[in-house]
């Protein structure tokens, strides 16, 4: 929904036809991520958070493309969602995080990527983890 990048551009070496469109060489083309994320053909109800929209099959690399794509995709997106699994398991785990005025953030760009403005303030509600045994050694 909030891609750190919004556009990613490439520089056509010769030309294309994309549907009716000719655009020679030379032209700066500039897939918009966060517009094709947002099309409801693609994504009913494009602004609701549900995730589920992805069970069962692979995310289409044309239509769902936060990291870009082709031979100049993003070279961190395997360690970026190792990492972000590993983040939202340890910390949801532990915590319940909520906003403490739900709504959507508005965003500021830092260099060149997207961020929320002035950063995150977030509730943080401890949960309260079972004990987990331990087993001292003989
Ligand atoms: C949520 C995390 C991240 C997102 C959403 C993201 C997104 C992107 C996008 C959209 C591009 C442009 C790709 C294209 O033109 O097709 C890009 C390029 C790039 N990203 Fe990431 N990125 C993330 C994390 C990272 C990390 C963790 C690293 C490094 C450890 C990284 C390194 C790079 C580099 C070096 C490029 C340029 C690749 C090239 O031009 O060949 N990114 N990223």
């Amino acid at each position: 929904m909030r891609p750190v990048i919004t556009t990613v551009a490439r520089k056509l070496t010769r030309p294309v036809k994309i549907r009716e469109w000719e655009i020679p060489a030379g032209i700066l083309v500039a897939p918009a991520i966060d517009m094709i994320h947002r099309r409801e053909d693609l994504y009913p109800e494009p602004d609701s958070f549900k995730p589920e929209r992805f069970l069962g099959k692979k995310p289409d690399p044309y239509t769902f493309f936060p990291f870009g794509g082709g031979t100049r995709r993003c070279i961190g997106m395997a360690f970026a969602q190792y990492e972000m699994k590993i983040v939202l398991a340890t910390v949801l785990g532990r915590a319940k995080l909520a906003l403490p005025r739900p709504g959507a953030l508005a965003v500021e760009l830092r260099a060149v990527i997207f961020a929320p403005e002035g950063g995150t303030r977030v509730v943080f509600q401890r949960r309260l983890v079972a004990p987990t045994a331990h087993v001292a050694a003989a």
